[in-house]
């Protein structure tokens, strides 16, 4: 691993109202964790950003949206801009979740247009990827179907994204969600998702090549590469301990402060 400081983001996704926001933001606020360890994102509804803000305010931890529209101002009935997104002080902005390119219809370049705002506005995208189906036999065949599948992702996401934009405070982050193992109980095992990982960041020096251009840009190489897709309190450990997975991105499990409070203790 080449991060010694575990990033764990909590989507909450549209689990909880407003009111169940705020109590486990209190609870989770609570919570005693070595900062060198680990750093936590909480990514609530567009609703509760506020609220959980401002409880979230003073601790360590910090503000997450789910997903935000590429432009700060406009007409476009029913969206949430960047700079609402800014004054409530996110910092991280989720992108390409497999919800939103499934049920919104979020197509690769939709995905791109919104990276690239995000990282304009100086906060850190964490970009979604992840094949739809699982591949049987995956083991012999190295799951290549899957690795096309992620490599085109990246490629498309990423794409006429220059390496400059990658400043060291906000490049992206990759977040590996293979679709079949979200909110099933089925998670992909380590071995698998930290093979993919090591793909991934193939595919990103591929795409950037390894070093960076100037002092103040981030190296391709030291993305944070998050794996998400049923992680609970009892598998944590097993990908936190896995070569090339720098973090989590959790569903489910992050709406059970238990549960949370049991994964952060792994890290
Ligand atoms: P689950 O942890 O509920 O499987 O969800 C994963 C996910 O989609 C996080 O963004």
């Amino acid at each position: 691993t080449i991060f010694m400081t575990k990033l764990i983001v909590a989507n909450w996704k549209m689990y909880l109202t407003l009111s169940q926001s705020i109590a486990l933001a209190k609870r989770i606020s609570n919570f005693k964790f070595l900062i060198s360890k680990l750093e936590l994102v909480v990514c609530s509804s567009f609703v509760g950003l506020e609220k959980v803000g401002k409880v979230l305010n003073g601790t360590h931890i910090k503000l997450g949206a789910q997903d935000v529209w590429p432009e700060p101002r406009g007409a476009f009935t029913g969206e949430v801009g960047l700079d609402d997104l800014a004054e409530l002080g996110v910092e991280y902005v989720l992108v390409g979740h497999s919800e939103r390119r499934r049920y919104q219809g979020e197509t690769d370049a939709v995905v791109n247009t919104k990276l690239r705002a995000v990282l304009a506005a100086g906060m850190q995208p964490i970009l979604c990827v992840g094949e739809p189906k699982r591949e049987l036999g995956s083991k012999n065949h190295e799951f290549r179907k899957a690795k096309n599948y992620v490599r085109n992702q990246l490629r498309k996401n990423l794409k006429d994204i220059p390496n400059s934009k990658f400043m060291i405070h906000n490049s992206p982050i990759i977040a590996y969600e293979p679709i079949w193992a979200i909110g099933t109980g089925r998670p992909a095992t380590p071995e698998d998702a930290s093979e993919m990982h090591g793909w991934i960041r193939k595919v990103i020096v591929e795409i950037y090549g390894g070093r960076a251009s100037g002092q103040t840009e981030a190296r391709p190489t030291r993305i944070p590469i998050l794996y998400g897709g049923s992680v609970n309190s009892k598998n944590a450990a097993g990908f936190l301990n896995a070569p090339h997975i720098d973090g989590l991105l959790i569903g489910g499990a992050s709406t059970k402060a238990e549960e949370l409070k049991l994964i952060l203790s792994a890290c």
